[in-house]
């Protein structure tokens, strides 16, 4: 049985103020031992904070995002070291607006990857099709050259540590959520590539959803075989939702 996972990923967003009132929120309503793991990755500025204000609690922090580097002359990047020495748990990596605005390729996410779990941060791996991949019929093509490359650099053996998100980009900050069938059939893809390679991987690996998650519609997501939570964006942002999601990820 695997745990069920559920990430807010901030993006961009928050100030001192929201981190705390968000952080807070969260913590002072979620039920203790509440059976699901809990991250929250706001932007670096805000993660010492965010690891103080969650304490010992059942709450972790994770980075957006890391260079592949040793700490050294890389003007405007983030070590692994650095997400570690700040209480970081967890590192989003591939996101794909990392992708599409920072020109990302799936190498330089592999190695990604690779820096992050050598390190001991558990990364969360984002692959997923555009909306003119999709209507191509290259979805799957797509999100097994993705994962392909990150199992190729990183190694088979960072699974079950690592998770995988399924996000596909037209879900993302659109409204529009991929149907569960439409989720659950690339979950499905994604289990049966780490198959490939390991059946322990493939067993104990959370596969997370992302792209419009809300409250009302998480149940049904989380309740597909093959997906074990989500990665969530705008809904994380408001405590009432974020907290929604949760227990419909621990129902
Ligand atoms: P939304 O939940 O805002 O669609 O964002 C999803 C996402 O990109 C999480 O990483």
């Amino acid at each position: 049985m695997r745990r069920p996972l559920v990430a807010g990923n901030w993006k961009m967003n928050g100030s001192r103020e929201m981190t705390k009132a968000l952080v807070t929120g969260i913590a002072a309503d979620l039920p203790s031992q509440c059976g699901t793991d809990v991250v929250v990755c706001p932007p670096y500025v805000y993660l010492d904070m965010c690891r103080e204000l969650v304490g010992e609690g059942e709450i972790s922090v994770g980075g957006q995002d890391l260079d592949v580097h040793e700490p050294g002359a890389f003007t405007g990047e983030i070590a692994a070291d650095m997400l570690l020495d700040v209480g970081c748990r967890y590192v989003i990596v591939g996101h794909s607006e990392r992708r599409s605005l920072y020109a990302e390729t799936d190498q330089r996410v592999g190695q990604k990857v690779s820096a992050a779990s050598a390190k001991g941060l558990i990364p969360i791996v984002c692959v997923g099709e555009t909306r003119e991949e999709r209507e191509d019929g290259v979805t799957a093509e797509v999100v097994r050259r993705q994962l392909g490359v990150v199992i190729e650099t990183a190694g088979i053996n960072i699974f079950p540590k690592a998770l995988v998100a399924y996000e596909p980009v037209w879900a993302i900050g659109t409204g529009l959520t991929a149907s569960e069938s439409q989720a659950q059939e690339v979950h499905a893809l994604i289990r049966a590539q780490l198959s490939d390679a390991s059946e322990q991987a493939a067993a104990g690996t959370r596969v997370l959803y992302g792209g419009s998650v809300k409250p009302d519609n998480a149940a049904g997501l989380f309740s597909q075989p093959d997906i074990d939570g989500g990665l969530i964006g705008g809904a994380s942002l408001k405590a009432a939702d974020f907290l929604g999601i949760i227990k419909a990820a621990t129902s």
